[in-house]
């Protein structure tokens, strides 16, 4: 087991490269199986759950080829429709494989998929998609078996709250399905926008996506392919916030500052000063105390979920009351539990709602990562605090931030990993 242990207290300064974005490559992963030819991903973050992805990929008969970024996919001609129960429950993502198998192969059967411990992600919204498109399925010992022996059809679809990869699975599935699918209170993330635009490139005709309506014409499978995968918004933000809360001069490079227009917006509002580039953001150290601010997170446009774990680990610096209001997962405030070990003082108000109070001066524990997104809180809220902390479970940071302390020790923070 390994463990990253911090020394806080280091400002930071230099540049800092953004890397992939893992909600994008692990939804290009599954288009492959769109393609009769090969299909080329670049820029692909080298992160353990696209490494559980790429297994399934293998395992499934796949032809994979992964060097450091670049991998390149050549779907099997057969499926035998069994998904390894294994490696499935270890990533979210690993349901996205749904739709492009059930609508090529025919059929699919669906170990229930995991991912975080940050709320109940039930698939009901996949399986009515499904059977809106003329696809059968059926639960046997806690497996989904989704047939569509003679295909789907193009079908109407309303999503009765906003999924991302609902949205991406269905997306996927009704390119090859016969007529037209609309697919309504869609989620518009941009990853959802790269993902529609790259088959588009290669013969899809998907009109809508970035907006709450996507229409899909079936156009049956496609020939070969490649995608550069995009700037990881989530993993950006996080460093904008990691250079606010550290009172560092740092500039994030190699992302895409139109993605994150709320959380620049709402940083400003604490007095979090940044000069925007075409693709980069520097932060300037905020020089006077940083204003409390009530925070709702919300689907894109809006403050993202993934980012609510480390802008609370900001707020604990703030002077006076903030609120955070999380809307999308029930348990993804568990982790302020932790922050308060390390002398935070949060309430919370209920599993949605918590309450911060600050300034506090955080001091160095030993603390296990929770999820991805908690576990790079824990980061930034180690390398505030005053002595050495301690992060352990630090595969769940792994599963979405590359060689993380590398990248850190880069700009200056002291941060290494050991083994246990
Ligand atoms: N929901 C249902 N039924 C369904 C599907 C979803 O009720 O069949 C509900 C969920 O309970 C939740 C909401 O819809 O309230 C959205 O949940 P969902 O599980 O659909 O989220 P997602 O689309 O799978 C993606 C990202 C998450 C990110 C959210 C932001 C991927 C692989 N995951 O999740 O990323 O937080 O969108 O909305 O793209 C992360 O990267 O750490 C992460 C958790």
């Amino acid at each position: 087991m390994e463990k990253f242990l911090i020394e806080g207290r280091t400002e930071l300064s230099g540049k800092l490269p953004v890397n992939g974005a893992k909600n994008h490559a692990l939804k290009l992963i599954p288009a492959a199986f769109l393609f009769t030819g090969e299909v080329t991903l670049s820029n692909v973050p080298e992160i353990e759950d696209i490494k559980r992805l790429v297994e399934i990929v293998d395992n499934i008969g796949g032809s994979v080829k992964h060097e450091g970024g670049s991998i390149s996919i050549v779907a099997p001609e057969a499926f035998d429709g069994e998904l390894p129960a294994d490696l499935v429950p270890q990533l979210r993502a690993s349901i996205v494989l749904v739709g492009p198998l059930l609508a090529r192969y025919g059929s699919v059967s669906l170990p229930l998929p995991g991912g975080d411990n940050i709320g109940q992600r039930p698939i009901d919204f996949f399986v009515e998609g499904c059977k809106a498109m003329g696809a059968n399925v059926k639960i046997k010992d806690d497996t989904y078996i989704f047939k569509a022996k003679h295909g789907l059809q193009g079908a109407e679809f309303l999503f009765p709250l906003v999924s991302v990869t609902g949205t991406e699975t269905l997306l996927l599935a009704a390119t090859q399905a016969s007529g037209t699918t609309v697919l309504k209170n869609a989620a518009c993330e941009p990853e959802i926008v790269a993902l529609a635009e790259f088959l588009n490139a290669h013969g899809a005709k998907i009109t809508g996506a970035g907006t709450h309506t996507i229409t899909i014409e079936g156009t049956g499978l496609f020939a070969g392919g490649q995608a550069e995968t995009i700037p990881d918004r989530i993993e950006a933000g996080s460093f904008v916030i990691l250079a606010a809360a550290t009172q560092s001069n740092l500039t994030i490079t190699k992302c895409n500052p139109a993605h994150l227009e709320i959380p620049l917006y709402i940083l400003q509002e604490m007095g979090v000063e940044t000069q925007v580039g075409a693709d980069s953001i520097e932060v300037i150290p905020p020089k006077g105390k940083l204003k409390p601010i009530n925070l709702v997170t919300h689907e894109y446009p809006g403050f993202p979920t993934d980012l609510q774990a480390p802008m609370t680990v900001l707020l604990t610096q703030a002077e006076g009351q903030s609120h955070v209001r999380e809307t999308i997962y029930e348990s993804r405030l568990v982790y302020t539990d932790l922050l308060n070990s390390m002398g935070a003082d949060i309430s919370l108000l209920d599993p949605f709602r918590a309450s911060i109070t600050g300034p506090t001066e955080l001091q160095g524990k030993t603390v296990a990562s929770p999820d991805i997104r908690a576990g790079i809180a824990m980061i930034i809220a180690g390398l505030i605090a005053e002595g050495t902390t301690t992060i352990q479970n630090i595969y769940q940071i792994d599963r979405g931030y590359e060689r993380i302390e590398e990248r850190l020790q880069a700009v200056g923070a002291q941060i290494r990993r050991v083994s246990e």
